[in-house]
């Protein structure tokens, strides 16, 4: 294999694993980032992300020589002390500015300086989520006829990134040139992973076309939850039969709370955007976003039956973060259902793995403790909303010596309701009989 030079811009959650796990293929990568504590803290192993392996391949990275880090993109590129750079990976953020399109200050401002210092032959590459039409306009912002744009979107799950990294379904490189196309798809050969050449427009809509479509098979398996609960039917046992359907496949069938973190949200009200400003209407994406908001009010519901009134009413929450692995609040389904809950009048007390202490701004309406005990005090129902492991081997009986009535609204059908009954409480799931 051949190792090759490569320059990573940005040392947030993609840059930072990107960086890494190429390093870990044999690469040679300096990773950069416009904080210069956090590039400190990175130069001293600190990693400062929930991401299982991350914190040991930069050390191995480091301490291989294959990994170093700088500040300002421009230092990355020009190094006296190293060949020049093959490959730039712009890492930075590209939040959706007005009317659909990328809000590109990032991109702009990383253009800006490295344009004159790239190489003849250099290839740049967008790995971010970004709006169609990113690739080439960072081709326009480079201006440099010699320098090729290829995308090549992520496809990693917060809290089991550096796994995906490696272990990928799928690699996907777009661009223009195809040889800058393949130059790319060559830097991850050692992972053998089927690899689809196309160009840079359909490789940027390969990633909302992914996260739509789970985001709508997720919106779905909450309706089918609901359906199960009225009709008496099981849920587990229904999306179990239709799993076993490869082309329906078993992932991603687990109902809850809504979906919720910094992706799926983003990438399909984006996806719905970039359409309307096209002229084109995707109903379907709306009619999953939409399922979504009405899923948190549907829970909420399903915890006010269970406790008679919500006004007054004290409930403990298990679980505040996105989803199981991480210490991510944003876009939380959990705080979305505790916002309404406690516009309901409910007092909240909450607890989850990822997050010890509350969080201001995040977690406002929520009193944060950091024992599954003390968010069960007193509590007229516990609530799981995050789907932690950890959840299921609690002292349900030392719970319900402290709770001020059994029962548990089960959001996520992560107990075994067997435990949780025999302990006393009543056990409340969606969509199971
Ligand atoms: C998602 C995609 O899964 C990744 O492939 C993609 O690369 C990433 O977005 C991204 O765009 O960067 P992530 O946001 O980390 O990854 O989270 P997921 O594991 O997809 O979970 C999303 C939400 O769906 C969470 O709230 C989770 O709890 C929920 N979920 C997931 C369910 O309610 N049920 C399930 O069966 C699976």
């Amino acid at each position: 294999m051949f190792a090759r030079r490569i320059a990573v811009v940005g040392a947030g959650y993609v840059g930072l694993t990107t960086a890494a796990c190429l390093a870990s293929l044999g690469h040679h990568v300096v990773c950069a980032d416009i904080d210069a504590a956090k590039v400190d803290r990175l130069r001293a192993g600190e990693v400062g992300i929930l991401e299982p392996g991350l914190h040991d391949l930069v050390a191995e990275g480091t301490a291989a020589g294959r990994l170093q880090f700088c500040v300002g993109a421009g230092a990355a590129v020009a190094r006296p002390d190293l060949p020049p750079v093959e490959v730039l990976f712009l890492c930075v953020p590209t939040p959706m500015g007005a009317g659909g399109g990328a809000d590109l200050a990032a991109v702009e401002a990383v253009a800006a300086e490295v344009r004159h210092l790239l190489p003849a032959g250099c290839v740049v590459v967008t790995k971010s989520t970004v709006p169609v039409g990113t690739a080439e306009a960072t081709r326009k912002l480079l201006r440099r006829r010699d320098v090729a744009v290829v995308s090549n979107p992520e496809f990693l799950r917060e809290g089991s990134a550096v796994h995906d990294f490696l272990n990928p379904d799928r690699i996907v490189v777009g661009s223009d040139q195809q040889d800058a196309a393949e130059r790319v798809a060559a830097l991850y050969a050692r992972l053998g992973a089927p690899t689809v050449l196309t160009d840079a427009a359909s490789a940027e809509m390969v990633k909302y076309a992914a996260n739509a479509f789970l985001a709508i098979k997720l919106s779905y398996v909450n309706a089918l939850a609901e359906l199960c609960d009225v009709l008496g039917a099981d849920v587990a046992d229904v999306t179990e039969g239709m799993g076993h359907d490869r082309r329906i496949g078993s992932a991603f069938l687990s109902p809850g709370p809504g979906w919720g973190g910094s992706c799926l949200p983003k990438d399909t009200r984006a996806l719905v955007q970039v359409a309307a400003a096209v002229g084109v209407d995707v109903p379907l994406v709306s009619a999953g976003i939409a399922a979504n908001e009405r899923q948190r009010d549907l829970m909420v519901a399903k915890i006010g039956e269970a406790v008679g009134t919500l006004d007054g009413a004290r409930i403990g929450l298990l679980g505040l973060t996105f989803k199981a692995g991480t210490d991510d609040l944003r876009d939380s389904p959990a705080l979305a259902v505790a916002r309404l809950l406690s516009d309901a009048g409910a007092e909240l007390t909450g607890y989850d793995p990822g997050c010890p202490a509350a969080v201001p701004g995040s977690t406002d309406d929520v009193h944060v403790v950091d024992d599954p005990m003390r968010a069960a005090k007193d509590a007229d129902a516990l609530v799981v909303l995050t789907e932690w492991p950890e959840f299921r081997q609690l002292d349900w009986t030392a719970l319900g010596g402290v709770v001020g009535r059994r029962i548990v609204v089960d959001t996520r059908n992560l107990l075994d309701p067997d435990v949780v009954r025999r302990a006393g409480f009543s056990w409340i799931g969606v969509g199971r009989r």
